[in-house]
């Protein structure tokens, strides 16, 4: 009966895992200050900066605190801010007028950022009509109320035509609208900015953590985005929608939100030939901030696990509400 097959172990991985100095040198994923993109918010007529109670941490911006953000973001050596612009109550309306009004909101914060820190950090914004609308969705409605494909990319052409005026360096289409990547691509060629990029919002899922980014926008969205955005239960749906983004010319590609996705993230990431980006939302971010107030989880180590499983899915750009802070961390 003497054997001594399976006695001990032949192999130890946990040789690889010894110390913290072993493990720095093994590790296959490091994030990076440049990696992380910075979403801000903008609010019209406000003169101190309104807290965002679902976003613990994250608050509407005045013109003059968008830009100390942008420069602390800069400074902590975060590569890209995106923009969001809360239009004043009154100025919201069916079209969504203040959209592509060239004193918008966010037209106006797309110059301040641009003023303060040029061309040292990529200035993005948000090419929507959500913000800006009295019925909170995120294009124009038809007579029966649902949102008219066709009318809607002609407004998404105005309003990446004044982003880009303004001094954008990438515009970001997250409204799911059918063929608004290449309706963009066009309106910014024949308005000489062929310079200005396209991130698309490839795949973008309607989905239940979008619900702290409605307080952040101040919306008051009627019904809800099911027949644009796309169902969580498919992963091929999306395959299909990255297929039209890349041949209408988007110049990089966005997943949404990132955690709960990041099967698709990995899929379309071995998929491409152009930067990926993931967002990580306001619902993954209260979900953090809310288990850690609560002292449920440790929200330092939270937070860079999930931007580290982010990355190691395959996003080569992070969108995240922490991006300054995570940025300095990692420094
Ligand atoms: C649409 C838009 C949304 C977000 C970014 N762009 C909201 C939505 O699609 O419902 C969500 C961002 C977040 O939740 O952090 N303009």
């Amino acid at each position: 009966m003497s054997t001594t097959y399976g006695t001990f172990p032949g192999s130890r991985p946990r040789r690889l895992r010894t110390s913290p100095a072993m493990r720095r040198m093994v590790a296959e994923t490091r994030l990076h200050p440049a990696d992380l993109i910075l979403p801000a918010f903008v609010r019209e007529g406000i003169a101190a900066p309104v807290p965002i109670t679902s976003m613990p941490g994250v608050v509407q911006h005045t013109r003059d605190t968008l830009r100390k953000a942008a420069v602390e973001a800069l400074e902590a050596g975060v590569s890209g801010i995106m923009l969001f612009g809360v239009p004043e109550e009154s100025k919201k309306d069916a079209a969504g007028t203040a959209g592509t009004d060239p004193d918008g909101i966010l037209q106006v914060a797309i110059r301040d950022v641009k003023a303060e820190v040029g061309d040292d950090l990529v200035i993005m914004s948000d090419l929507c009509l959500d913000e800006f609308t009295d019925h909170g969705h995120c294009g124009v409605l038809d007579a029966s109320g649902r949102v008219d494909n066709d009318a809607t990319l002609e407004r998404y052409a105005e309003m990446a035509q004044v982003q880009a005026d303004a001094g954008v360096h990438v515009v970001g289409p997250s409204g799911m609208m059918d063929g608004q990547v290449g309706v963009i691509r066009d309106a910014l060629d024949q308005t000489g900015h062929e310079d200005v990029s396209v991130l698309a919002y490839t795949a973008k899922y309607a989905s239940a953590f979008y619900g702290p980014f409605r307080e952040a926008v101040g919306s008051s969205l009627q019904g809800d985005r099911k027949t644009y955005q796309q169902d969580p239960a498919n992963t091929r749906e999306s395959m299909r929608e990255l297929a039209l983004d890349l041949a209408e010319g988007a110049d990089m590609v966005m997943v949404k939100p990132a955690l709960p996705y990041l099967d698709i993230l990995a899929k379309i990431a071995e998929a491409v030939d152009v930067p990926v980006a993931a967002y990580q939302i306001s619902g993954e971010y209260a979900m953090v901030e809310a288990a850690a107030a609560n002292g449920w989880i440790d929200r330092d180590r939270a937070i860079m696990e999930t931007l580290t499983s982010v990355k190691r899915a395959g996003a080569n750009m992070i969108l995240t509400y922490w991006a300054t802070e995570a940025a300095r961390r990692l420094r």
